[in-house]
């Protein structure tokens, strides 16, 4: 055919060598997915199964991220979504339906908190809160129409580490599912599935992408029924994932075991070096004694991350904490975690039922790569605004 310049930018005929091997996975954009015939078109999500069909479903940057993580976390499906926030809602809006009930520890992310008290509550989901150092205890909370049992360990701010597979015991003796945020563990320090765990999700935000520039999320099954469930309400919900992203993501997996690995010892020495101080009344480090569930974290987990939190000593305003946290030069201050820099959080809990009274005494810390000892002689010096 005898193209115009102007066809020929939108079909080229131009030919370049062949054979190209690289290390890295190539980024593929795309929305439109090619069919090879007119009778091969649908519009089906399941990829795996029937091959490519529609850049929300995911390209092959995508699928490769997605069955990377899969494989790390002993799955058989992953779902990849737009950021880990999306991957709870996700979960919550394909497997619930009006009338159930889920039960959500008073330690979860606090979105996630937010998406069942301000959105699940709208279209008859009930939800309660309960102690994440319950354990098998959950038996009493769990109701007819109980469905689905939230577990975050640790959790988010105060770092409870859950016996995960005592909740999974009972849970699973009424027929109700367990979810896992097992973003702290970036999916590889802590073994869902092999305690019990019905579905597992992450923010790939954190570790798994850890230069703070993107956000992902990631659910994983072993169940094909869940994996059709998930994979059909993505395809309703429409939360496609960026494959520039996905791309970054692949990358942060090849260092992932060296950066936790610094990351771990530098975290446990900073921490500590805190459990010494006059100033602090609590380290809450799943690794330390001193952190609510540290035997459940001995006996299941693989290693610790990097982010723990500190509770002052009864003493210090709100104000004081604030400086604190300003006065320290090394560690940003910022939401999300996991990345290279370190960074510090003051947070209030005391409008929070059921968390403990810690109130405006609590900073939660994210270690970064920066050099341990450069650290602790920041937070040495920024110990100097709280009273002695
Ligand atoms: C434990 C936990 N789960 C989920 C999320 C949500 O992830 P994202 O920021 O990617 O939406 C966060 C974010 O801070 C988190 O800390």
């Amino acid at each position: 055919m005898i193209k115009s310049w102007k066809t020929k930018l939108i079909h080229s005929d131009a030919k370049i060598p062949e054979g190209y091997r690289s290390l890295a996975t190539p980024t593929y954009r795309g929305s439109t997915t090619l069919f090879p015939s007119a009778a091969a078109v649908e519009d089906t999500w399941d990829q795996k199964r029937v091959g490519y069909t529609y850049g929300l479903y995911g390209t092959p940057t995508v699928m490769e991220l997605a069955a990377r993580i899969c494989e790390l976390e002993s799955g058989t499906h992953t779902i990849l979504t737009p950021g880990g926030q999306a991957a709870i809602s996700l979960i919550n809006l394909a497997l619930l339906q009006s009338g159930d009930h889920m039960l959500l520890p008073a330690s979860a992310y606090y979105p996630n908190r937010k998406l069942a008290t301000r959105l699940l509550s709208r279209f008859g989901i009930t939800t309660d809160f309960y102690d994440p150092c319950i354990g098998g205890g959950i038996s009493s909370l769990i109701q007819e129409n109980t469905r689905l049992i939230w577990c975050e360990s640790p959790g988010s701010i105060t770092m409870e580490v859950q016996d995960v597979p005592a909740i999974a015991t009972a849970a699973h003796e009424r027929k109700v599912r367990v979810v896992l945020d097992n973003t702290w563990s970036a999916g590889v320090l802590f073994d869902a599935f092999a305690h019990g765990v019905d579905i597992t999700m992450q923010a790939l935000t954190k570790y798994i992408g850890g230069h703070s520039d993107l956000l992902l999320g990631s659910v994983t099954v072993r169940d094909d029924s869940l994996h059709q469930r998930l994979g059909a309400a993505q395809q309703i919900i429409g939360c496609a994932v960026s494959p520039d992203d996905c791309s970054l993501a692949l990358r942060g997996l090849k260092t992932l075991a060296v950066r936790l690995s610094a990351i771990e010892t530098s975290a446990l020495e900073i921490a500590k070096w805190l459990a010494t101080r006059p100033e602090v009344e609590r380290v809450l480090h799943p690794a330390l004694e001193s952190c609510p569930g540290h035997e459940f974290w001995k006996r299941d987990f693989l290693g610790s991350a990097g982010v723990f939190s500190i509770v002052f000593k009864p003493g210090p305003t709100q104000q004081q904490v604030f400086a604190f946290v300003d006065a320290l030069q090394l560690f940003e201050i910022g939401y999300s975690w996991a990345g290279v820099t370190s960074l510090a959080v003051a947070y209030n809990l005391g409008h929070l039922p059921g968390r403990p009274a810690y109130d405006h005494r609590i900073v939660r810390l994210n270690i970064g790569l920066e050099s341990t000892e450069e650290l602790i002689a920041d937070l040495e010096k920024a110990l100097h605004q709280l009273p002695a």
